[in-house]
Formats: structure tokens, sequence, C-alpha cells
């Protein structure tokens, strides 16, 4: 059946593969998107699709989520994505990560209830704090140092936040799900000094310079193609009913691999991708609470929706690198 989509950050990384993944499914798209960080570069291949809408506003407004919501005569599904992510932002730019991602999301949160739109919120294993608890089971307890410490969890904690205002959304009738991507990658992913590791490593090897490898290289990542993450979130927000006949609203899913990779072992791999492009890797930097692993434990997104990831780390790489030298 055809739904109306509202993607909430759908000029963003996960966000425009998701816009992609929904208009190839028949479905009738809006993004609402300020540019902080998306651009229309990464809708490029479906900016003058019939189906899109793009919607330039910000997610804090409800003003703007209203012009969403009338450019499509209605929503019948909401995916929440707006955010400010980006480590390097959790601390430089705290006040405006808690901001976006508290008052974004409950903007939306309250648009959703009033359209009466289930709602998927792009929550993240950053929500766990620093429980060192592993594999990250998907009802697991947060747990979040001394505020004083570093502001790291501007965005960890604001996930939290989200997701305790879903859960009462939920009580208060909404259908409601939340996923929490662990490290997703692809080949539209931001390669600066504030996108994320697999980014940052293609990056150094189209600028021929070294890999700069954070701490001492040993910490791990479950990392998780973006086709994967596209498809958790696709079912999280098309199923009506789980797989094994539970109720969606109220849960959570881990989406992530269970191939977990050293940052040292990940440089390597970059590295045996790109054959004779290889460059050295070099440690330094970091942020102050980087976590030493990050392994999801997948139990409820395998039994209610169905999902596993599909693609092995090599393979995804390998992708990566033919979508960065094909690419426009
Ligand atoms: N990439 C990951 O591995 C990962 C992991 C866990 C959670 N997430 C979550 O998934 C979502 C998407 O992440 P992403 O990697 O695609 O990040 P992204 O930065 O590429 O996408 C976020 C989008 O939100 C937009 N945005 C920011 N502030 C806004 C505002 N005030 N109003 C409207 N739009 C605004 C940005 O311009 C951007 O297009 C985020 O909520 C993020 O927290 C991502």
């Amino acid at each position: 059946m055809t739904s109306r989509v509202l993607v909430t950050g759908g000029a963003g990384f996960i966000g425009s593969a998701l816009v992609k993944r929904l208009l190839d499914e028949g479905h009738i798209v809006a993004v609402l998107d300020n540019f902080w960080r998306g651009s229309m570069h990464n809708l490029r291949t479906v900016s003058a699709h019939p189906s899109l809408t793009v919607v330039q506003g910000d997610v804090v407004d409800s003003n703007d989520l209203q012009r969403a919501f009338d450019a499509l005569g209605g929503v019948d599904v909401v995916h929440h994505l707006a955010a400010i992510n980006g480590t390097k932002w959790f601390n430089e730019a705290a006040i405006e990560v808690i901001d976006v991602n508290i008052n974004g999301t409950l903007a939306a949160l309250r648009k959703a209830m009033e359209w009466g739109a289930r709602f998927v919120l792009a929550s993240s294993p950053e929500a766990y704090g620093d429980n060192e608890k592993m594999p990250l089971h998907h009802e697991d307890s947060s747990v979040f140092p001394a505020a004083s410490s570093h502001q790291r969890f501007s965005y960890g904690a604001s996930k939290y936040l989200d997701e305790v205002a879903v859960q009462h959304a939920v009580h208060q009738g909404l259908d409601a799900r939340i996923v929490r991507p662990f490290n997703a990658y692809g080949a539209d992913m931001v390669g600066d000094e504030y996108g994320q590791v697999v980014g940052m490593f293609f990056q150094a090897i189209r600028d021929q310079q070294p890999m700069t490898v954070h701490g001492d290289g040993t910490q791990t990542r479950s990392l998780t193609h973006i086709d994967d993450i596209v498809e958790g979130f696709y079912l999280a927000g098309s199923l009506d009913l789980g797989r094994d006949g539970t109720t969606l609203s109220g849960a959570s899913f881990n989406l992530g691999s269970q191939e977990e990779v050293s940052m040292l072992e990940l440089a390597a791999r970059v590295n045996q991708t790109v054959g004779s492009l290889a460059v050295d890797c070099a440690l330094a930097g970091g942020y102050p609470g980087d976590s030493k692993r990050r392994l999801p434990d997948i139990e409820s997104a395998q039994k209610a929706l169905g999902w596993s990831p599909k693609i092995p780390l090599d393979a995804g790489l390998a992708m990566v690198w033919q979508g960065l030298q094909t690419g426009p």
C-alpha cells in the first residue's frame, strides 16, 4: 500500500538512502531538512522524482513540519532522522546538538501525535552512554558519566531523552518504534574531520595521506553497511505487526553488524580494498569518553522485523570504493 512518508533529515547520509528506498517501493515522500549537514547532492539521483518533495526548514519549528505535511496532503509515517551527528560536533557544539536532538524530536513527535502518524525514531547506540556490557541488548540500561567530564554525551543523553519522550507518546496512544543504527557506512558518508571513521579512511586514500587512527586503535566497532541500515528503517516503518506477531509500538531495535572490528584492523581492510593505493596509518587524536567496544545484540530486530545484516565488511568496503570511483 502506498504511504505518505515524511523523512526529517532526509538529505543526510542515512536519510537520503532511506528516501531512495521509499521511492523505489512506490511511496510518496517529503524531506524536511535545513541542510545543516545534508545536501541535495545526496538526493541527486531522485531530485526530479514526481513523488518527492523537498522542504527546506528546521525540524525544531512546528510550522516547517506542517509545511511538509501540507506538501504531502497528510502524513502516514514519520521517519525522524534530523539531528546533529558527528563526534566532533558533540564536543564542540553541545548546546546546538542538544537543541536539535531534543527540541526537534519533541516537535516531530507532537506533530506525529496530532496527525495520527506512525513514528520511527533514529536513536543511537550512544543512548546507552558508557554501558560497557557487550553485546548491548535492546532493553539494556543507559549509564552516563558526570556531566563535567566531557560533552560527548550531549548527543547520547539527548538520544536517551528522545527515547523517553517516544515511550511517553506510546503510552498516549502513538504507534512509535525506535531504531539504533550501529556505525552505518557507505559511499555517501561524510569524510571530513566531522565525519565518521570509514568516510575518513577513504578520504585519506583519495588524498593519498596517512589514515589517522584514534587512540591506540584497539577500540572496536560493528560497522554496518547503509543498505542493511536502510532495510531496518524500512521494516520498522512499514510493518504493521512484528513478524513474530508482537506489537512493534514501543519496541526498540539495534541495527548492527555482528562482525566486530578494531580500528587498526579496519585501516588494514580499507588498504586491502584499494590495493596499490594503500596508505600508512598513524595513531593520533580521539575524544574523551570514546567507547572501547560497541557490539549490538540484534535479537529484537531478528525476531520482530525479520532483520539481520546481510553485507559482510569486506564486501561493503568494496561497494564503498566502487561507489566513490564511479559516483558523480
Ligand atoms: N550514521 C550513523 O552511523 C548513525 C548511528 C546512530 C544513529 N544515527 C542517527 O541517524 C540519523 C541520521 O544520521 P546520519 O548519519 O544520516 O547523519 P547526517 O548528519 O548525515 O543527517 C542528519 C540530517 O539532519 C539534518 N538536520 C540537522 N539539523 C536539522 C534541523 N534543525 N532541521 C532539519 N534538518 C536538520 C542535516 O542537515 C542532515 O541532513 C541521526 O538522527 C543520527 O543521530 C546515525
